[in-house]
């Protein structure tokens, strides 16, 4: 069996070492992949956002099952336009992927089948958002989000009126992320702890997989910019089977029974980003994949073979799948480029690689050539432990962080001291 998987990140990296486990897969492909996916699978030079190129490529090549696994990808209709050629996939289609792709699209469908999520309103007119945040109704600070995908940099937390109409300004007049900005959302500011619960789910029922908490600010003490993710611990100490209970019948259920009867049932990995408020569990934000860097630590937990729950995924028989995880705890941390998530330089030497030990190394931005691994992106490597507690997990990872090296490499030393 040919396994294509789209994609160039750490993410993927870890998709592709599960992926490998199974004996079936004669050949993993990846679309684009990087220097360390290389070494664990065979790299074609096609964009993750190509259709043509990737659907050419499939038919071509006989490619058996295609794991579809960015953001934009799913959001521009891979999945639509592969099954168009019948080729089985996973990954939701072009209409379930609005889950992520419109914020505006996954907040009236939380309000419409009463979801708990943060109170909000939607506007497409600069004027009129201005107006309502000037107005008595709006207590600081808010949220203010952009309707579409951008780079998980589209949100701005406002402390102030100030704020708030600078915000705007940028999202819906200079058009900082596009016409992701033509709409917006605005919305109450919650607090309490984040927990990333990831899930497999067939469009009929769904399956959460281990918790996870990701490090999204760039310096230790949860200081400085938003990142892609900056670390990740797993299962999530604050999620407690009692919370966890009430997330199964508020709102994993209700989401999956709420996309079905909109009409675009959701088939693949659907993400919860859920914040712990004193009111009760509530969904910050779906994703429709796997996160990064969540992925790097919750894979490799799953003691089930994963190619086998994705091809029950994609053949809507999720329920017949017993799914296993290890009775262990894992941690993962990102070593990043400096300068990130702002400018940085790449194509920087990478040394210490081979002092893996008993971690497991994930590249997320990274090139080989003339035996080297050169640095490519802001997050370059995920490293990541898994033990039989959560102080040895971050033992064994910090210990092989400390033997890889790079100019300016960056890495958060607090990774799961919450
Ligand atoms: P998002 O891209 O929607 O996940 O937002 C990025 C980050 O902004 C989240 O992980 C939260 O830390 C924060 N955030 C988003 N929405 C809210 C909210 N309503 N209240 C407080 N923090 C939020
Ligand atoms: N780590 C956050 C995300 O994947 O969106």
């Amino acid at each position: 069996m040919k396994v294509l998987v789209i994609g160039s990140g750490g993410r993927e990296h870890a998709i592709i070492k599960s992926l490998k486990k199974n004996n079936k897969i004669s050949e993993i492909i990846a679309a684009p992949g990087n220097g360390g996916i290389s070494k664990d699978a065979k790299c074609i030079p096609i964009k993750a956002n190509d259709i043509t190129g990737i659907t050419n490529y499939v038919t071509e090549e006989k490619i058996d099952y295609v794991v579809v696994a960015p953001d934009d990808p799913l959001a521009i209709g891979m999945v639509d336009a592969l099954e168009e050629k019948g080729i089985r996939c996973f990954g939701p289609n072009k209409a379930a992927a609005r889950i992520e792709s419109s914020k505006v699209f996954s907040k009236n469908l939380m309000k419409k089948y009463n979801i708990p999520t943060a109170e909000y309103e939607t506007f497409s007119d600069y004027e009129k958002a201005k107006c309502y945040i000037e107005s008595d109704y709006v207590k600081f600070p808010i949220v203010i989000k952009a309707d579409g995908l951008a780079l998980g940099k589209g949100v701005v937390i406002a402390e102030n009126l100030e704020e708030g109409r600078d915000a705007l300004n940028i999202i819906m007049n200079e058009k900082k992320f596009g016409d992701s900005g033509s709409n917006i959302v605005i919305e109450e500011f919650l607090t309490g702890p984040e927990v990333t619960v990831l899930s497999f789910t067939d469009g009929k029922i769904v399956v959460p997989m281990i918790s996870s908490m990701d490090h999204k600010r760039i310096f230790d003490g949860n200081k400085g910019l938003n990142t892609g993710g900056m670390g990740v611990i797993a299962p999530n100490p604050y999620y407690t089977k009692e919370i966890a209970a009430i997330c199964e019948k508020t709102i994993f259920l209700p989401t999956i029974e709420a996309m079905k009867k909109e009409g675009c049932p959701f088939k693949g990995c659907l993400y919860f980003g859920l914040m712990l408020t004193q009111n009760g569990p509530k969904v910050i934000e779906y994703n429709s994949r796997f996160g990064d860097p969540e992925t790097q630590a919750v894979l490799p937990l799953l003691e089930t073979d994963l190619l086998t729950i994705m091809e029950s995924v994609t053949d809507e028989k999720l329920e017949s799948i017993d799914i296993r995880w290890k009775d262990a705890f894992s941690a993962c941390v990102v070593m990043a480029s400096g300068g990130y998530p702002e400018s940085y330089k790449t194509g920087l030497p990478i040394s210490g690689l081979e002092n893996e030990g008993e971690a497991i190394v994930f590249h997320a931005g990274t090139e080989y050539k003339s035996d080297t691994f050169f640095t490519t992106g802001g997050r370059v490597l995920g490293i990541t432990a898994i033990a039989e507690n959560p102080r040895k997990t971050l033992e064994k990872a910090y210990k092989t962080v400390e033997k890889i090296k790079f100019e300016g490499a960056h890495y958060r030393k607090d990774i799961g001291k919450y």
